[in-house]
């Protein structure tokens, strides 16, 4: 495995492309509405890269991924293919966004819900996924092992009795899109220990039901829960710094430390 480590001035750049990254998804936030596209979103927030942060999608044409953003809306895992399909109240949506910027990648995605009320299992589905991510950042420090982060989410996800998606993870981030290495969101022991400066995503995928999926057969991307129930995911890229950690793509809505010491 090949890890890299970030300098100050990678850091610098990190941090850029994470704020970048955030400020789509808080710019986007009025516009996820009953009626409105998944295709006028992601139009949308390609036009805000491009033309107010002066950066670009990561997504587009990544091995051929055909649109700026991905959108999953309710039983899509990830990786939905934004399109001309209308959002109803209701509707969980993810909205996942990777910028680039100065060579570097902020990753981040959250759960919207549709016209503000949806069922309580899907309140609880959205809750878990980000309780779950919350739970698993505040274990990431230099020394920490990475299964603690499996270890966390399979807690939470255990307590409201839904399953974590096995076939996706979290993953290194920098120059690379998907860098070393692969971060698990189930008990696990994939381990590796934690030094400052490397930088993951960590990114659960809780489903209410199986946690088995499918990948769509005609477009080679999107992806569905097995069973067709519902599907939740966050994801935040962090900073392993010298006493904790830093959660580069945070966005103003949150309840949550940008910064954490915890060794
Ligand atoms: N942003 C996704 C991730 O969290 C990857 C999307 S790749 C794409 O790793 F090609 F589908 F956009
Ligand atoms: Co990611
Ligand atoms: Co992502």
């Amino acid at each position: 495995m090949d890890i890299s480590l970030k300098s100050a001035s990678e850091i610098e750049k990190m941090r850029t492309a994470g704020a970048l990254a955030a400020q789509v998804l808080e710019y986007i936030e009025p516009f996820v509405v009953p009626g409105v596209t998944t295709e006028e979103l992601d139009d949308r927030m390609n036009d805000y890269i491009v033309n107010t942060e002066h950066a670009v999608s990561a997504d587009l044409g990544y091995e051929g991924y055909p649109k700026a953003t991905c959108i999953s809306v309710n039983e899509v895992v990830c990786h939905g293919i934004p399109g001309p399909q209308h959002l109803h109240t209701g509707d969980i949506v993810n909205i996942d966004v990777t910028v680039l910027k100065d060579r570097y990648h902020g990753d981040t995605s959250k759960m919207y819900i549709v016209g503000g009320k949806t069922s309580i299992r899907n309140e609880q589905l959205v809750r878990c996924a980000q309780e779950g991510m919350y739970a698993a950042i505040r274990t990431v420090r230099p020394g920490a092992n990475l299964t603690e982060v499996g270890e966390a989410i399979q807690k939470i996800a255990d307590k409201y009795h839904f399953s974590i998606v096995r076939d996706y993870c979290g993953h290194g981030i920098g120059t690379g899109f998907h860098e070393d290495p692969q971060v698990l969101h189930y008990r696990n022991s994939n381990d590796l220990l934690l030094e400052e400066g490397m930088c993951f995503t960590i990114e659960p995928m809780i489903n209410a039901g199986t946690w088995k999926v499918k990948v769509n057969k005609k477009n080679g991307w999107v992806v569905t829960t097995a069973d067709h129930q519902p599907s939740a995911q966050w994801e935040h890229t962090l900073l392993v710094t010298s006493d904790g950690v830093e959660v580069l793509t945070l966005r103003k809505d949150e309840d949550f430390p940008r910064v954490i010491h915890n060794s």
